[in-house]
Protein backbone atom coordinates (compact mmCIF):
# COMPACT_ATOMS: atom_id res chain seq x y z
CA UNK A 1 0.00 0.00 0.00
CA UNK A 2 1.54 3.49 -0.72
CA UNK A 3 0.94 6.34 1.53
CA UNK A 4 -1.82 8.54 1.00
CA UNK A 5 -1.48 12.01 -0.08
CA UNK A 6 -4.70 13.41 0.85
CA UNK A 7 -7.65 12.04 3.07
CA UNK A 8 -10.85 13.35 3.34
CA UNK A 9 -12.78 12.41 6.26
CA UNK A 10 -16.38 12.45 7.40
CA UNK A 11 -17.07 15.77 4.78
CA UNK A 12 -20.30 17.59 4.36
CA UNK A 13 -21.01 20.50 2.41
CA UNK A 14 -24.35 22.19 2.12
CA UNK A 15 -25.98 24.46 0.37
CA UNK A 16 -28.64 27.01 1.56
CA UNK A 17 -31.60 28.32 -0.71
CA UNK A 18 -35.22 28.87 -0.91
CA UNK A 19 -36.25 25.52 0.80
CA UNK A 20 -33.60 25.76 3.21
CA UNK A 21 -30.64 23.93 3.92
CA UNK A 22 -29.65 20.73 1.57
CA UNK A 23 -26.65 18.34 2.39
CA UNK A 24 -24.92 17.87 -1.56
CA UNK A 25 -22.10 15.97 0.23
CA UNK A 26 -23.08 14.10 3.21
CA UNK A 27 -20.35 12.53 5.24
CA UNK A 28 -18.06 10.94 2.81
CA UNK A 29 -14.71 9.90 3.57
CA UNK A 30 -11.73 8.84 1.19
CA UNK A 31 -8.31 8.82 0.07
CA UNK A 32 -5.72 9.11 -2.21
CA UNK A 33 -2.33 7.56 -2.90
CA UNK A 34 0.54 8.83 -4.09
CA UNK A 35 1.26 7.91 -7.49
CA UNK A 36 -2.30 6.70 -7.47
CA UNK A 37 -5.85 7.13 -9.21
CA UNK A 38 -8.63 7.74 -7.42
CA UNK A 39 -11.95 7.46 -9.69
CA UNK A 40 -15.29 8.47 -8.55
CA UNK A 41 -17.89 7.26 -9.98
CA UNK A 42 -21.82 7.86 -10.00
CA UNK A 43 -24.91 9.59 -12.40
CA UNK A 44 -24.97 13.53 -12.20
CA UNK A 45 -26.03 15.42 -9.63
CA UNK A 46 -24.75 12.61 -7.07
CA UNK A 47 -22.43 15.24 -5.79
CA UNK A 48 -19.06 14.63 -7.35
CA UNK A 49 -18.22 18.50 -8.47
CA UNK A 50 -19.20 19.65 -4.76
CA UNK A 51 -17.04 17.14 -3.43
CA UNK A 52 -13.80 18.59 -5.58
CA UNK A 53 -14.96 21.98 -4.82
CA UNK A 54 -15.16 21.21 -1.70
CA UNK A 55 -11.18 20.18 -1.44
CA UNK A 56 -10.20 23.23 -3.55
CA UNK A 57 -12.29 25.31 -1.18
CA UNK A 58 -14.12 26.75 -4.49
CA UNK A 59 -18.03 26.27 -2.83
CA UNK A 60 -19.77 29.45 -3.11
CA UNK A 61 -19.82 31.25 0.76
CA UNK A 62 -23.18 33.15 -0.55
CA UNK A 63 -24.87 30.01 -1.04
CA UNK A 64 -22.79 27.07 0.81
CA UNK A 65 -20.18 25.76 3.17
CA UNK A 66 -18.35 22.98 4.34
CA UNK A 67 -20.52 22.62 7.13
CA UNK A 68 -18.01 19.22 8.72
CA UNK A 69 -15.52 17.26 8.74
CA UNK A 70 -11.79 17.12 7.59
CA UNK A 71 -8.96 17.19 4.34
CA UNK A 72 -5.65 16.54 5.18
CA UNK A 73 -3.33 17.33 2.74
CA UNK A 74 0.50 17.61 3.37
CA UNK A 75 -0.07 17.89 7.34
CA UNK A 76 -2.30 20.28 6.88
CA UNK A 77 -6.72 20.78 7.10
CA UNK A 78 -7.33 22.63 3.95
CA UNK A 79 -11.44 23.24 5.50
CA UNK A 80 -9.04 25.43 8.22
CA UNK A 81 -6.99 27.21 6.10
CA UNK A 82 -7.32 31.39 5.67
CA UNK A 83 -8.27 32.09 2.22
CA UNK A 84 -4.70 33.45 1.67
CA UNK A 85 -3.23 29.95 2.32
CA UNK A 86 -5.62 27.81 0.28
CA UNK A 87 -5.08 29.97 -2.68
CA UNK A 88 -1.69 28.96 -2.66
CA UNK A 89 -2.53 25.58 -2.43
CA UNK A 90 -4.89 25.75 -5.55
CA UNK A 91 -2.10 27.00 -7.29
CA UNK A 92 1.04 25.21 -6.53
CA UNK A 93 0.21 21.90 -4.91
CA UNK A 94 -3.42 20.72 -6.52
CA UNK A 95 -4.53 21.42 -9.70
CA UNK A 96 -7.65 21.06 -11.55
CA UNK A 97 -8.48 20.03 -15.57
CA UNK A 98 -11.64 20.87 -16.03
CA UNK A 99 -14.50 19.81 -17.86
CA UNK A 100 -14.97 23.11 -19.52
CA UNK A 101 -11.59 23.92 -21.02
CA UNK A 102 -12.39 27.32 -21.00
CA UNK A 103 -13.28 28.00 -17.49
CA UNK A 104 -9.74 26.71 -16.52
CA UNK A 105 -8.01 29.70 -19.39
CA UNK A 106 -8.12 33.54 -19.26
CA UNK A 107 -9.85 34.15 -22.76
CA UNK A 108 -7.98 37.43 -23.43
CA UNK A 109 -4.84 36.01 -22.88
CA UNK A 110 -2.68 33.84 -25.58
CA UNK A 111 -1.84 30.53 -24.36
CA UNK A 112 2.16 31.63 -24.35
CA UNK A 113 1.62 34.24 -22.13
CA UNK A 114 -0.56 32.02 -19.70
CA UNK A 115 2.08 29.32 -19.55
CA UNK A 116 5.01 31.46 -18.90
CA UNK A 117 3.33 33.62 -15.79
CA UNK A 118 2.79 29.75 -14.66
CA UNK A 119 5.84 28.97 -14.71
CA UNK A 120 7.72 31.96 -13.44
CA UNK A 121 5.22 31.87 -10.64
CA UNK A 122 6.26 28.39 -9.88
CA UNK A 123 10.28 28.86 -10.67
CA UNK A 124 12.81 30.72 -10.29
CA UNK A 125 13.07 31.44 -14.13
CA UNK A 126 13.46 34.35 -16.81
CA UNK A 127 11.28 34.67 -19.39
CA UNK A 128 13.25 33.79 -22.13
CA UNK A 129 13.28 30.78 -20.62
CA UNK A 130 9.96 30.24 -19.33
CA UNK A 131 9.19 30.48 -23.26
CA UNK A 132 11.16 27.67 -23.97
CA UNK A 133 10.50 25.65 -21.28
CA UNK A 134 6.55 26.50 -22.39
CA UNK A 135 7.08 25.49 -25.71
CA UNK A 136 8.56 22.13 -24.55
CA UNK A 137 6.01 21.56 -22.47
CA UNK A 138 2.88 21.92 -24.86
CA UNK A 139 5.24 19.33 -26.98
CA UNK A 140 5.30 17.10 -24.30
CA UNK A 141 1.34 17.42 -23.79
CA UNK A 142 1.65 16.02 -27.89
CA UNK A 143 0.47 19.73 -29.40
CA UNK A 144 1.73 20.30 -32.86
CA UNK A 145 3.93 23.29 -33.79
CA UNK A 146 3.88 24.39 -30.31
CA UNK A 147 5.81 27.77 -30.96
CA UNK A 148 2.61 28.86 -33.40
CA UNK A 149 0.40 27.57 -30.54
CA UNK A 150 1.89 29.67 -27.70
CA UNK A 151 1.25 32.62 -29.64
CA UNK A 152 -2.81 31.91 -30.09
CA UNK A 153 -5.65 32.38 -27.90
CA UNK A 154 -7.63 29.76 -26.31
CA UNK A 155 -10.41 30.03 -28.96
CA UNK A 156 -8.26 29.29 -31.60
CA UNK A 157 -8.08 26.11 -30.08
CA UNK A 158 -9.90 23.17 -30.10
CA UNK A 159 -11.07 21.26 -26.97
CA UNK A 160 -8.92 18.62 -26.87
CA UNK A 161 -5.85 20.97 -27.41
CA UNK A 162 -7.11 23.62 -24.82
CA UNK A 163 -7.53 20.54 -22.44
CA UNK A 164 -3.93 19.81 -23.03
CA UNK A 165 -2.39 22.93 -22.65
CA UNK A 166 -4.73 22.98 -19.31
CA UNK A 167 -2.53 19.51 -18.52
CA UNK A 168 0.53 21.26 -19.69
CA UNK A 169 -0.39 24.24 -17.30
CA UNK A 170 -1.15 22.04 -14.22
CA UNK A 171 2.32 20.36 -14.90
CA UNK A 172 4.00 23.55 -15.02
CA UNK A 173 2.95 24.52 -11.38
CA UNK A 174 4.73 20.87 -9.96
CA UNK A 175 1.61 19.96 -8.29
CA UNK A 176 1.26 16.90 -6.60
CA UNK A 177 -2.38 16.11 -6.62
CA UNK A 178 -4.63 16.65 -10.34
CA UNK A 179 -8.20 17.14 -9.70
CA UNK A 180 -9.91 16.04 -13.25
CA UNK A 181 -13.51 16.70 -13.11
CA UNK A 182 -15.22 15.02 -16.10
CA UNK A 183 -12.08 16.00 -18.28
CA UNK A 184 -13.02 14.57 -21.48
CA UNK A 185 -17.17 14.56 -21.49
CA UNK A 186 -17.05 17.38 -23.97
CA UNK A 187 -14.02 15.41 -26.36
CA UNK A 188 -15.13 12.86 -29.28
CA UNK A 189 -13.21 9.43 -28.12
CA UNK A 190 -10.44 9.88 -30.04
CA UNK A 191 -9.20 12.48 -28.36
CA UNK A 192 -10.74 11.56 -25.05
CA UNK A 193 -8.24 8.25 -25.13
CA UNK A 194 -5.58 10.38 -26.01
CA UNK A 195 -5.84 12.84 -22.97
CA UNK A 196 -6.40 9.71 -20.84
CA UNK A 197 -2.95 8.47 -22.20
CA UNK A 198 -1.21 11.70 -21.16
CA UNK A 199 -3.29 11.52 -17.65
CA UNK A 200 -2.14 8.02 -17.07
CA UNK A 201 1.85 8.72 -18.12
CA UNK A 202 1.51 11.65 -15.41
CA UNK A 203 0.94 9.05 -13.01
CA UNK A 204 2.99 6.77 -13.76
CA UNK A 205 5.97 8.87 -14.99
CA UNK A 206 5.36 12.06 -12.77
CA UNK A 207 4.59 9.61 -9.98
CA UNK A 208 1.31 12.37 -9.31
CA UNK A 209 -1.83 11.86 -7.74
CA UNK A 210 -5.30 11.56 -9.63
CA UNK A 211 -9.15 12.70 -8.40
CA UNK A 212 -10.96 11.34 -12.02
CA UNK A 213 -14.58 12.09 -11.50
CA UNK A 214 -16.74 10.89 -14.18
CA UNK A 215 -19.69 9.19 -14.95
CA UNK A 216 -18.25 6.40 -16.71
CA UNK A 217 -17.54 2.96 -15.64
CA UNK A 218 -15.12 2.67 -19.08
CA UNK A 219 -12.94 5.04 -17.68
CA UNK A 220 -13.12 4.54 -13.95
CA UNK A 221 -11.95 0.37 -14.99
CA UNK A 222 -9.43 1.95 -17.67
CA UNK A 223 -7.98 4.80 -15.61
CA UNK A 224 -8.63 4.17 -11.30
CA UNK A 225 -6.75 2.19 -8.94
CA UNK A 226 -9.34 2.37 -6.52
CA UNK A 227 -12.85 3.75 -7.01
CA UNK A 228 -15.38 5.63 -4.75
CA UNK A 229 -19.18 5.23 -6.16
CA UNK A 230 -20.94 8.06 -4.86
CA UNK A 231 -24.78 8.00 -4.80
CA UNK A 232 -27.11 10.95 -3.54
CA UNK A 233 -24.01 12.58 -1.58
CA UNK A 234 -22.86 9.29 0.05
CA UNK A 235 -20.31 6.61 -0.78
CA UNK A 236 -22.23 3.63 -1.61
CA UNK A 237 -18.62 1.76 -2.47
CA UNK A 238 -15.49 2.03 -1.99
CA UNK A 239 -12.33 -0.23 -2.68
CA UNK A 240 -9.89 -0.93 -5.47
CA UNK A 241 -10.44 -1.10 -8.61
CA UNK A 242 -9.48 -4.98 -9.07
CA UNK A 243 -12.06 -5.96 -6.34
CA UNK A 244 -15.08 -3.41 -7.62
CA UNK A 245 -15.18 -4.75 -11.37
CA UNK A 246 -14.92 -8.39 -10.15
CA UNK A 247 -17.40 -8.40 -7.37
CA UNK A 248 -19.52 -5.58 -7.59
CA UNK A 249 -21.72 -5.48 -4.43
CA UNK A 250 -23.74 -2.63 -4.62
CA UNK A 251 -27.08 -2.95 -6.51
CA UNK A 252 -26.37 0.64 -7.57
CA UNK A 253 -22.64 -0.06 -8.66
CA UNK A 254 -23.96 -3.42 -10.36
CA UNK A 255 -26.41 -1.06 -12.22
CA UNK A 256 -23.76 1.18 -13.65
CA UNK A 257 -21.51 -1.55 -14.84
CA UNK A 258 -24.38 -2.87 -16.76
CA UNK A 259 -24.42 0.80 -18.40
CA UNK A 260 -20.99 0.40 -20.08
CA UNK A 261 -21.53 -0.09 -23.76
CA UNK A 262 -19.62 -3.04 -25.04
CA UNK A 263 -18.52 -3.77 -28.61
CA UNK A 264 -19.39 -7.59 -28.68
CA UNK A 265 -23.16 -5.98 -28.00
CA UNK A 266 -25.41 -5.94 -30.85
CA UNK A 267 -26.04 -2.31 -31.09
CA UNK A 268 -30.51 -3.41 -31.64
CA UNK A 269 -29.76 -4.35 -27.96
CA UNK A 270 -30.93 -1.98 -25.45
CA UNK A 271 -28.74 -0.65 -23.01
CA UNK A 272 -29.28 -1.41 -19.39
CA UNK A 273 -30.26 2.23 -17.53
CA UNK A 274 -31.27 1.99 -14.13
CA UNK A 275 -34.41 3.03 -13.46
CA UNK A 276 -35.88 6.21 -11.78
CA UNK A 277 -33.18 9.16 -11.51
CA UNK A 278 -30.90 10.80 -8.65
CA UNK A 279 -33.48 11.85 -5.86
CA UNK A 280 -33.55 15.83 -5.53
CA UNK A 281 -31.59 16.87 -2.14
CA UNK A 282 -34.31 17.82 -0.54
CA UNK A 283 -36.69 14.83 -0.75
CA UNK A 284 -34.40 12.29 0.19
CA UNK A 285 -35.94 8.59 1.11
CA UNK A 286 -35.94 7.80 4.26
CA UNK A 287 -33.80 4.65 4.27
CA UNK A 288 -31.52 4.09 2.10
CA UNK A 289 -30.93 6.64 -0.70
CA UNK A 290 -31.06 4.22 -3.26
CA UNK A 291 -34.05 1.78 -2.35
CA UNK A 292 -36.69 3.85 -4.67
CA UNK A 293 -34.60 2.72 -7.93
CA UNK A 294 -33.14 -0.86 -6.43
CA UNK A 295 -34.15 -4.17 -7.86
CA UNK A 296 -33.30 -5.68 -4.16
CA UNK A 297 -35.40 -3.00 -1.98
CA UNK A 298 -36.76 -4.45 1.00
CA UNK A 299 -38.93 -3.08 4.00
CA UNK A 300 -35.74 -2.45 6.04
CA UNK A 301 -34.01 -0.48 3.35
CA UNK A 302 -37.23 1.89 2.94
CA UNK A 303 -37.22 2.29 6.83
CA UNK A 304 -33.22 2.67 8.04
CA UNK A 305 -30.39 4.01 6.59
CA UNK A 306 -27.40 1.01 6.15
CA UNK A 307 -23.83 1.92 7.53
CA UNK A 308 -20.70 1.32 5.65
CA UNK A 309 -19.78 -2.62 5.74
CA UNK A 310 -16.56 -4.13 5.11
CA UNK A 311 -16.80 -7.17 2.36
CA UNK A 312 -15.20 -9.01 -0.26
CA UNK A 313 -11.93 -7.09 0.90
CA UNK A 314 -13.99 -2.99 0.07
CA UNK A 315 -16.58 -1.14 1.55
CA UNK A 316 -20.42 -1.30 0.56
CA UNK A 317 -23.33 0.85 2.01
CA UNK A 318 -26.12 -1.81 2.06
CA UNK A 319 -28.18 -3.95 3.94
CA UNK A 320 -27.07 -6.64 2.33
CA UNK A 321 -23.62 -6.79 3.69
CA UNK A 322 -24.50 -5.77 7.06
CA UNK A 323 -22.37 -7.26 10.01
CA UNK A 324 -25.63 -7.57 11.97
CA UNK A 325 -27.09 -9.31 9.51
CA UNK A 326 -29.68 -6.35 8.61
CA UNK A 327 -30.97 -8.45 5.15
CA UNK A 328 -31.95 -11.48 6.94
CA UNK A 329 -33.28 -10.49 10.59
CA UNK A 330 -35.36 -7.49 10.07
CA UNK A 331 -34.95 -7.22 6.03
CA UNK A 332 -37.71 -9.58 4.62
N1 LIG B 1 -23.99 26.21 -6.06
C1 LIG B 1 -24.94 25.35 -5.70
N2 LIG B 1 -26.05 25.75 -5.03
C2 LIG B 1 -27.01 24.88 -4.65
N3 LIG B 1 -26.95 23.56 -4.89
C3 LIG B 1 -25.88 23.08 -5.54
C4 LIG B 1 -24.82 23.95 -5.98
N4 LIG B 1 -23.89 23.18 -6.61
C5 LIG B 1 -24.36 21.92 -6.56
N5 LIG B 1 -25.54 21.85 -5.93
C6 LIG B 1 -26.34 20.64 -5.69
O1 LIG B 1 -25.52 19.62 -5.21
C7 LIG B 1 -25.87 18.36 -5.78
C8 LIG B 1 -24.66 17.67 -6.32
O2 LIG B 1 -24.15 18.38 -7.41
P1 LIG B 1 -22.80 18.00 -8.15
O3 LIG B 1 -21.72 17.79 -7.17
O4 LIG B 1 -22.58 19.07 -9.17
O5 LIG B 1 -23.18 16.63 -8.85
P2 LIG B 1 -22.28 15.77 -9.86
O6 LIG B 1 -20.98 16.47 -10.07
O7 LIG B 1 -22.14 14.42 -9.21
O8 LIG B 1 -23.08 15.68 -11.11
C9 LIG B 1 -26.91 18.66 -6.85
O9 LIG B 1 -28.17 18.25 -6.35
C10 LIG B 1 -26.86 20.15 -7.02
O10 LIG B 1 -28.14 20.64 -7.27
MG1 LIG C 1 -20.20 17.26 -11.83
Amino acid sequence: MSENLIEVKKLVTQFSGKNGTVTAVDGVSFSIRKGKTLGIVGESGCGKSVTSMSILRLIPAHSGKIASGEILFGGKDLTKLSEKEIRHIRGNEIAMIFQDSMTGLNPVMTIGKQLVETITAHNKMDKKDAWARAEEMLKKVGIPSPAQRLKEYPHQLSGGMRQRVMIAMALSCNASLFIADEPTTALDVTIQAQILELMRELKEKENKSIMLITHDMGVVAEMADDVMVMYAGKEMEYGDVRSIFKNPLHPYTQGLLKSIPRLDQDSSEKLFNIKGSVPDLSEMPKGCRFCTRCPEAKELCHKQEPGLAEADGHKVRCWKYDAKGGWEDGGR
